[in-house]
């Protein structure tokens, strides 16, 4: 594995014409977004698109985002264009979107696990921006993680969750946004939110009018979007997310087991029990700061983590779907269940 620093903002060209060139060349390329960084393979490559799942560990049902420099390239691999997603580019493109559409024939069965329909991106970090415009092919990329944990919002995450299973990854160090991309299914006639991202549901019924959302608690089997398994994003630690005036305790009670506890806190005071970081109020940058918090308290070593819980409200929705996928189902730290 090759591990190339970058600049975010002014992307060196020798760098970025050699990423994609791997990338030409049926290689695997981790790049950052403004999300999270990654794992990218030549969408039109079959046998490129193996490599994504077998370096994830990530089952075949679970299809991957396609992305593309700007929005005319999406009919490379969509059949269809409709108002509604002219729309949305205009307001959110280049950045943390996804669309479904329906799939062009050339699109490898392996991209979209079997599904009629493709999901696709133009994402707005500079350095994606630039690897996608050199390569002048669609890029398929999930997250640039071992399947079923954390993803990456730094280069050095990747390189240890992927290691030698990536030909080149680019590092240009943390990324802004955070969270993943916000998923929206246009391919019926009410657009649904499939993923709450940082662009909120808010936002896009701004645009589209009213907007489906299909609940975290429905069962796999009844899901549109396979890969949304409930069990997620998860730290090596187990979390638990706890109200303000609880988070102190729990913490004690993760400490009074013989076990090291970590926190992740708004408002509550740091508990003494505790490893802690403290993250603002503020959706945006909650979200910004939530993985690489996760992250670092793994890497301190935390058995459990005492997540406070975030505010309510609309601009949260993104940042609570990631917590609950990566909780613990049945509530207290006090439970002891792994
Ligand atoms: O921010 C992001 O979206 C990041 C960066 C790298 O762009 N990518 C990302 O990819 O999060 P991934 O593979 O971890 O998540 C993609 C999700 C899948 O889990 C799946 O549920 C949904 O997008 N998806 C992909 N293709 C789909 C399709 N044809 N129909 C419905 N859902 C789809
Ligand atoms: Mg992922």
């Amino acid at each position: 594995m090759e591990l190339l620093s970058i600049d975010p903002l002014h992307p060196d060209a020798a760098a970025i014409a050699h990423a994609a060139e791997l990338l030409r060349a049926g290689r695997l390329v981790a790049f950052p977004t403004e999300t999270v960084y990654g794992l990218g393979a030549n969408a039109l490559d079959a046998r490129a698109v193996e490599r994504i799942y077998a370096a994830k560990g990530r089952p075949a049902y679970n299809p991957l985002i396609v992305h593309v420099a700007s929005a005319e390239s999406v009919s490379s691999v969509a059949t269809e264009w409709p108002e509604r997603a002219a729309r949305l580019a205009d307001a959110f493109w280049p950045g943390p979107l996804t669309m479904v559409l329906p799939k062009r024939g050339v699109v490898p069965d392996g991209v979209t696990a079997g599904l009629p329909s493709v999901a696709v991106r133009v994402p707005s970090h500079p350095v994606a921006h630039a690897l996608l415009a050199a390569a002048q092919i669609p890029v398929a990329a999930p997250s640039a993680n071992r399947s079923m944990m954390l993803s990456p919002t730094t280069g050095r995450h990747v390189a240890r969750s992927l290691g030698d299973a990536v030909d080149l990854i680019l590092d240009a160090g943390p990324t802004t946004v955070g969270i993943e991309s916000t998923v929206v299914d246009l391919t019926s006639a009410e657009p649904v939110l499939l993923r709450p991202g940082t662009i909120s549901l808010v936002q896009l019924e701004a645009v589209l009018g009213p907007v489906r959302r299909v609940s975290a608690s429905s069962s796999d089997a009844a899901r549109p979007s396979p890969g949304m398994l409930d069990r997620h994003y998860s730290p090596r630690a187990a979390l638990f997310i706890a109200s303000t005036a609880e988070v102190a305790r729990q913490c004690a009670n993760v400490q009074a087991r013989g076990q090291r506890a970590g926190a992740l806190v708004i408002d509550a005071p740091a508990p003494t029990a505790a490893i802690t970081i403290r993250l603002a109020r503020d959706a945006g940058e909650y979200a910004s700061g939530l993985y690489a918090a996760l992250h670092d308290l793994d890497d301190a070593g935390c058995d459990a983590i005492i997540v406070e819980q975030v505010p309510d409200g609309p601009a949260w929705l993104g940042v609570r779907d990631r917590l609950a996928r990566a909780a613990r189902s049945g509530g207290e730290s006090g439970g002891g269940h792994r």
